[in-house]
């Protein structure tokens, strides 16, 4: 094999449109994302209509830039991957089909992606090397799934939400105490904000030992909340909500690494990005084992990660066929 390979990575699963070229799977040679917050925001949520058509003027420019960028050619490309589950099926479809076309006529292997298994792949672009077994927690808009991870294509889910994921549950707060969106961001700018960092929720599945997760309750309680209290700081309420919400998550991934005797847990997809978490998680941390997670941008959706995942199966010698479909579920 050529000691450099290139792949170029195509995501339009929800509502970023993205092209990057990574090298041997680890070195982003560039990473351009166009996100849609502006077209959605004032639906408090993806329009799956307006996010597919804005994807479809979006990519073929974004392909362009990141090889320009890369400073290559289609022709110097090894090898090309796309998202093709889970997502909103009529965005999948433009950079799957886009992938498609350019396998096609440059005549290189298509390596369709999940998109959730690529998360968690991320800090491998940042030069992590987790020693597998790992345990893998998958925190986002759409999902809560903790996983032990023993290699590429080889994740055992041990949990999910029954529910709703945290993501939607930042987002729905935030929607609900009109701060805008998406949620997550500004509510965790506005807990830094709460003065008296009240305890205003209990604590989420308190009693549960197995790794399934909620977020539908600590919504309703918020709600009720405000409805009881309208002049109550909103800042101290999103502090309250912050607070339980991840702290669930820190719970149930220690509970999962000390039952299987793991050192090494990633916590990848875009609540990841969240610096309260990042604390609580170091906070709890015993000293011989490792937090491993990307940084902020790399933790949202983007095409590095797709990139990055896609050589570890194009080394495997994975080409999928151009009748491959996207799949709204994995
Ligand atoms: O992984 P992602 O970009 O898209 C999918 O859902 O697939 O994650 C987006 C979600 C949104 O729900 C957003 O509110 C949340 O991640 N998020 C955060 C933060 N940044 C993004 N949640 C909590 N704290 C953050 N700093």
């Amino acid at each position: 094999m050529k000691n450099t390979i290139l792949g170029l990575g195509l995501e339009s699963s929800c509502d970023e449109t993205s092209a990057s070229v990574v090298e041997n799977g680890r070195k982003i040679l560039s990473n351009r994302i166009k996100s849609q917050i502006d077209l959605h925001k004032d639906f408090f949520g993806v329009v799956p209509e307006l996010a597919s058509r804005a994807h479809l003027e979006t990519i073929n420019v974004l392909v362009k830039n990141a090889l320009e960028e890369a400073g290559i050619g289609f022709k110097d490309l090894d090898y090309v991957a796309a998202t093709s589950r889970p997502g909103l099926v009529g965005s999948l479809l433009i950079a799957l089909q886009s992938a498609k076309a350019i396998s096609y006529i440059m005549k290189i292997p298509l390596i369709a992606v999940n998109h959730l298994e690529a998360h968690l792949y991320a800090p491998f672009l940042e030069g992590a090397s987790p020693e597998y077994p790992c345990i893998g927690l998958l925190i986002s808009g759409g999902n809560c799934n903790l996983y032990i991870i023993n290699g590429t294509g080889n994740m055992k889910l041990l949990g999910k939400t029954a529910d709703d994921a945290p993501g939607e549950a930042f987002d729905k707060v935030a929607r609900y105490l009109d701060l805008g969106y998406p949620g997550g961001p500004l509510v965790e700018k506005l807990a830094r904000e709460s003065g008296q960092k009240p305890k205003l929720f209990p604590k989420i599945m308190a009693d549960s030992n197995d790794y399934r997760f909620s977020y539908s309750g600590i919504k309703t309680a918020v709600v009720n909340y405000v409805k009881e209290n309208p002049d109550a700081d909103k800042s101290d309420i999103v502090f309250s909500f912050q607070e339980r919400a991840l702290e669930l998550l820190v719970r149930k991934v220690y509970s999962a690494a000390r039952e299987f005797g793991i050192r090494e847990i990633l916590v990848a997809g875009g609540v990841a990005a969240n610096g309260r978490l990042r604390e609580m998680l170091q906070k709890e941390k015993k000293p011989d084992e490792k937090i491993i997670i990307a940084s902020p941008i790399l933790c949202t959706d983007n095409a590095a990660m797709i990139a990055g995942i896609g050589y570890q199966y194009f080394i495997k010698g994975k080409n999928d066929p151009l009748s491959v479909d996207a799949e709204p579920r994995v």
